[in-house]
């Protein structure tokens, strides 16, 4: 079957990939470059069969995006579209360990789509802080001087200062090597839509978890801070899609639900309906900032997130209005998403109770 695969996907083991592999599979081959390939096959297959996929469909390929060539042993020759997901998504990652990862990874990811003949689109995952109106990215800057990139990283921590960089290194990449690529570049991911599930705590669920469990003592930014989310299947569908319009080719698109509610009101709602109570008492940015970590409760890295900013959607809107594609109600997926973290103790069981409701669901999709 590996002759026959013309998509290639980095990061399925994770959250997005999860949904990305199983969507995909819904049509095309996809071989899904996977560390540990071998023990971790098995459990892949069987999730993209339960969520809507066909796992005949998926090729599970030993690789590393560290290592030169991703590690491949196959050629994979007849990919057209390459989506590139793998990443270190954590809080406090060394700038070493987050450069090799994010910025190595990526550029080694292009470079193999480069050598692909019929490469159609390199679709590359940033995230929708690269598209702040307060972050300027000059793409001019790359490389960076070393002084600049040392207080990137000494300022934004590792994992966004290694998502800054690698957004510029590509760009750099495909501007004097012509690749075709659409950086895609989402909010917050939550849970899917219809049964809340998700495979991640890091940022907001980290928040709920701490409301959940009365650890929250205040607030955190002002009544308008706004992170914004979006589910992780209207994401999967979104992204499937991309590389199947032209028009897509040198976007760079901001994906979230608008709808989301700013934090403060966030956190209301998913007080109600977790039953808890919301913290009154409200601690600034700035304040935040200033304080050690072991009294604020809140990681340092996470800050640059609180913004009050607004995001230039009209280019995602476009594509996704292109493929029919419409968010789910805000209130119920945010509903169901705390209830899926808090039925898993926080992802740390398994949602047993909820498995005919998720089959039901999804077997009723495939249909
Ligand atoms: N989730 C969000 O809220 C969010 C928001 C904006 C942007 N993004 C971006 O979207 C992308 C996917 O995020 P995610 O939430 O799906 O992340 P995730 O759940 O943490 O998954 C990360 C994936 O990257 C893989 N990976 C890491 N290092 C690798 C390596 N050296 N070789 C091969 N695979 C490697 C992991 O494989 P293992 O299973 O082997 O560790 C895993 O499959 C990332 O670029 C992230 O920055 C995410």
């Amino acid at each position: 079957m590996a002759n026959e695969v013309e998509v290639m996907v980095t990061g399925g083991t994770g959250l997005i990939g999860r949904w990305l592999l199983a969507e995909l599979t819904r049509t095309r081959t996809v071989a899904a470059i996977v560390r540990n390939a071998a023990a971790r096959g098995a459990e892949l297959r069987a999730f993209v069969d339960r969520h809507g996929g066909d796992a005949r469909r998926l090729v599970v390929v030993e690789g590393d995006v560290e290592a030169p060539g991703l590690g491949l042993k196959e050629e994979l020759e007849g990919v057209r579209d390459v989506f590139h997901l793998a990443a270190r998504f954590a809080f406090g990652l060394s700038a070493e360990d987050a450069r090799r990862a994010n910025v190595g990874g990526t550029l080694e990811a292009a470079r193999w789509a480069l050598a692909r003949p019929g490469l159609r689109r390199f679709v590359h995952l940033g995230g929708y802080r690269m598209l702040a109106p307060s972050v300027a990215l000059d793409h001019a800057a790359y490389p960076m001087p070393e002084p600049a990139r040392a207080r990137l990283y000494r300022e934004r921590g590792g994992y966004e200062a290694s998502k800054h960089e690698s957004f510029l290194a590509l760009r750099h990449l495909a501007a004097t090597h012509r690749l075709p690529m659409t950086g895609v570049h989402p909010s917050g991911v939550i849970g899917d839509a219809r049964t809340g599930e998700t495979t991640q705590l890091t940022g907001l669920g980290e928040l709920v978890a701490q409301l959940f469990e009365g650890k929250l003592a205040a607030l955190p930014g002002s009544d308008r801070t706004f992170v914004p989310v979006v589910t992780v299947d209207y994401l999967a569908r979104f992204l499937a899609s991309v590389p199947e319009r032209a028009e897509t080719e040198g976007q760079d698109l901001c994906v979230l639900d608008p709808s989301t509610p700013n934090l403060h009101a966030l956190v209301a709602r998913i007080a109600q309906h977790l039953h808890v109570r919301a913290p009154r008492l409200v601690v600034p940015v700035g304040l935040l900032r200033a304080l050690p970590r072991a009294i604020s409760g809140v990681d340092p890295e996470s800050l640059s997130f609180l913004s009050e900013e607004r995001y230039d959607t009209r280019a995602a809107d476009a594509h996704a209005a292109a493929i029919g594609l419409k968010h789910a109600p805000i209130e119920t997926s945010l509903a169901r998403w705390s209830e899926h973290l808090v039925s898993t103790r926080f992802l740390t069981e398994p949602a047993a109770d909820r498995g005919a409701l998720r089959d039901g669901v999804y077997s009723a999709r495939r249909g």
